[in-house]
């Protein structure tokens, strides 16, 4: 049986390990928080009780894929994984450390896989030994819903890297795309970048509201989602940050937040999660504006 940890037992670390578990691997889901581990024990259960429920997989695979999944705080535990994918919080100290400690661990020949939305794969590696193993696997929230996995290579990621992280997103379920240069906010997390600081820049400058943007996205371009309404789903803060990082990186005017963004992040309408972002979502909210 193949062996896969999972470092971040959070939103996306619960759902690759539920993807990787159904798709037969034995998973070790590793976390620093015994709390976080528990969450995701609790949301992989109730999404494979969904799948189940709506027939796209039997009841007993669905029990079968839970049962899979090992939970611990240990992360020594994953020295016998052939493939480790960290999801731990999006700051580059954090994940430096983790590859720190699974060099220590694991063997040279281990593929050390990040899930980085926006990090330099090449930075993560530089805290890796041997990292021309070290490799960005992508995926995408909710990761039992979406089919892409971005593969990004570092600086020095191996052939070899490249192929073990595409056997086992596919193996998954996923569909892979490659992104060839380590560049800041790779391809995916750079075009929706840029997609929603025009849209808040069209909104800010009154040229059209918030609900005929998105209305135009949807029913125009056959999106299913407008650009503000992914914002506000992802989060205003996430987005306003990445898209920071990538004007950091390239200096390139188009990745510089609106000003709107900026002060609806000061403001705490951050979307969906506080209730208000560019459009209201009171009655969802348990924060900020309820
Ligand atoms: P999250 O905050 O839901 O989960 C992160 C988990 O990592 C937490 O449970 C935390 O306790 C754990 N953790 C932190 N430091 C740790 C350590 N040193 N060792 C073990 N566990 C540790 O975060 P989320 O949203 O799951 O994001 C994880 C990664 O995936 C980030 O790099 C993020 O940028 C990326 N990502 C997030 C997406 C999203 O929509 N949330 C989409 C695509 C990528």
């Amino acid at each position: 049986m193949a062996h896969v940890a999972v470092i971040g037992s959070g939103l996306m670390g619960s759902g690759i390990a539920q993807v990787a578990a159904v798709g037969g691997w034995d998973v070790l889901l590793v976390d620093a928080d015994k709390g976080a581990l528990e969450r995701a024990d609790a949301a992989v259960r109730k999404s494979l009780d969904r799948f189940a429920a709506k027939g796209r997989i039997t009841a007993e695979d669905a029990e079968a894929a839970r049962a899979r999944i090992w939970r611990t705080t240990d992360v020594e535990q994953a020295a016998k994984a052939e493939i480790v994918v960290e999801a731990v919080f999006e700051r580059v100290d954090v994940k430096q450390e983790v590859f720190r400690k699974l060099s220590a661990i694991c063997a040279p020949e281990t593929v050390l896989a990040t899930n980085t939305s926006a990090i330099p794969i090449t930075e993560i590696a530089s805290a890796a030994s041997h990292p021309e193993r070290v490799v960005g696997t992508h995926f995408f929230s909710p990761v039992p819903m979406m089919q892409l996995c971005e593969l990004v290579r570092g600086l020095h990621t191996s052939d070899a890297a490249l192929d073990a992280a595409r056997a086992f997103a596919e193996s998954a379920g996923k569909t892979c795309v490659v992104v060839n240069r380590d560049v800041a906010g790779f391809a995916t997390t750079r075009l929706i970048c840029a997609f929603i600081n025009e849209a808040a820049s069209l909104v800010e400058d009154g040229v059209i509201s918030a609900e005929d943007l998105d209305t135009a996205c949807r029913l125009g371009f056959g999106h299913p989602m407008g650009p503000l309404a992914t914002a506000d789903l992802t989060g205003i803060d996430v987005i306003t940050h990445a898209t920071e990082n990538i004007y950091e990186d390239t200096a390139d005017p188009k990745f510089f937040p609106p000003a709107l963004l900026r002060r609806m992040v000061a403001s705490g309408a951050i979307g969906r999660k506080s209730g208000k972002g560019f459009f209201d979502y009171a009655e969802l909210s348990t924060g900020l504006w309820t």
